[in-house]
């Protein structure tokens, strides 16, 4: 053993074994389809977005005087900028879709239910967390449509009954957008939402690994012994090949269709359409479906059913006939959702 592997055991006393018994953890059979791992999707993507907002970082500079500029001089001169905002950009996109994904996969196979209650919610507190950071960042590059969207966001939160107009002057620091609120987006979007982003993980996956993922049966192998497999080296590999094809598909989306910038935001000039990104498009159909607090209002109760969905389902297979009623449900969720979103895709008003 060499002397400064020595020095180095003798200071963190963890031996091969140990690595070796922390890696080993048995996983089940059918996460050897490589589409049911999409769990590890975003949090790869999570590491992509943390590297390239602290390059991004250097040159961001949150006021309204000189926001702008600095995601312009990135974008068109400092050396690769451009790359490194298209990866953040569309990493940010793939990551919210992984989320979604990844959601879906576990709400569709039960993954939610008992024991595993906490870590659904702990999820949904992720999810909320993902959707924050996305329109935080997309505030920060100061073009008319993210200063718009950031105001009409802040009205949105200002009807609210009884917090509301407190939420409002929150988000934007006073009364209106004014020189406080970049800073503030900048600080929630590069420091407080990734740190409680890397906390609510560490819980996620610590309450991972002490249940264990759920071992999903297939139809015809209800009767074979399960099979689990180690973590390290199967799984890992598994993980780093979809790592690998993630590298190359957002390394040829940021290059194919790089990050552009809309005009400076203008706050004397309302733009004729105001759209947020594709994310939220399902929120601001509704908002313009029913207008004002009553859809501020369901959008926070449906936010709130989803998140005790475990509760509210185990009720219903514990109570009623319809066992199966969650995956309807889901469905019809689903449905709407993709529905509303192609809606206001569609539309320019
Ligand atoms: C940044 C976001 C997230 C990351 C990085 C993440 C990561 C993971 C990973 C690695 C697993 C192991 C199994 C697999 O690969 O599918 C997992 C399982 C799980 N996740 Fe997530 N997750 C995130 C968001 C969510 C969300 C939004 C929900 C739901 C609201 C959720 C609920 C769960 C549950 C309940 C399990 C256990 C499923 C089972 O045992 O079958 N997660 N997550």
């Amino acid at each position: 053993m060499s002397t400064l592997a020595r020095w180095l055991g003798e200071r963190v006393p963890l031996g091969r074994f140990d690595i070796k018994e922390l890696t080993n953890e048995p996983v089940p059979e059918h996460l050897k389809r490589w589409w049911w791992c999409l769990g590890g999707t975003p949090a790869y993507l999570f590491i992509v977005q943390i590297a390239t907002g602290i390059l991004l970082a250097f040159y961001y500079e949150p006021s309204a005087a000189r926001a702008y500029e600095s995601v312009r001089f990135v974008t068109e001169e400092a050396a690769y900028g451009w790359f490194l905002r298209g990866i953040h950009k569309w990493g940010a996109t793939l990551m919210i879709a992984a989320v979604i994904l990844h959601q879906m996969r576990v709400y569709f196979t039960g993954g939610y239910r008992r024991p595993r209650e906490l870590n659904w919610m702990v999820g949904m507190c992720l999810l909320v967390c993902t959707l924050t950071i996305g329109f935080t960042g997309y505030s920060l590059v100061y073009e008319q449509l993210s200063y718009w969207g950031a105001t009409v966001g802040a009205n949105i939160a200002a009807s609210v009954p009884v917090v509301g107009p407190w939420m409002k002057t929150l988000l934007l620091g006073g009364e209106e957008y004014g020189a406080q609120t970049l800073p503030r987006f900048f600080m929630l979007h590069a420091a407080v939402l990734p740190a409680l982003m890397i906390c609510l993980l560490v819980v996620h996956i610590a309450l991972i690994r002490l249940h264990g993922v759920t071992d999903l049966r297939f139809r015809g192998d209800e009767s074979k012994p399960p099979k689990p497999f180690l973590f390290y080296p199967d799984h890992f590999y598994t993980e780093l090949m979809i790592g690998l094809g993630l590298t190359v598909l957002l390394a040829a989306l940021a290059t194919i269709l790089p990050a552009t910038m809309g005009p400076k935001a203008d706050p004397l000039s309302t733009p004729e359409v105001i759209k947020p990104e594709w994310f939220f498009y399902v929120a601001f159909r509704w908002l313009k479906l029913f207008s004002g607090t009553a859809a501020v209002l369901s959008i926070g109760f449906v936010l709130f059913v989803m998140f005790v969905w475990p509760f509210i389902d185990a009720a219903i297979r514990k109570y009623t006939r319809f066992a199966e009623a969650s995956v309807w449900i889901g469905i019809a969720g689903a449905l709407s959702i993709i529905g509303l979103t192609v809606w206001e895709a569609a539309v320019a008003h």
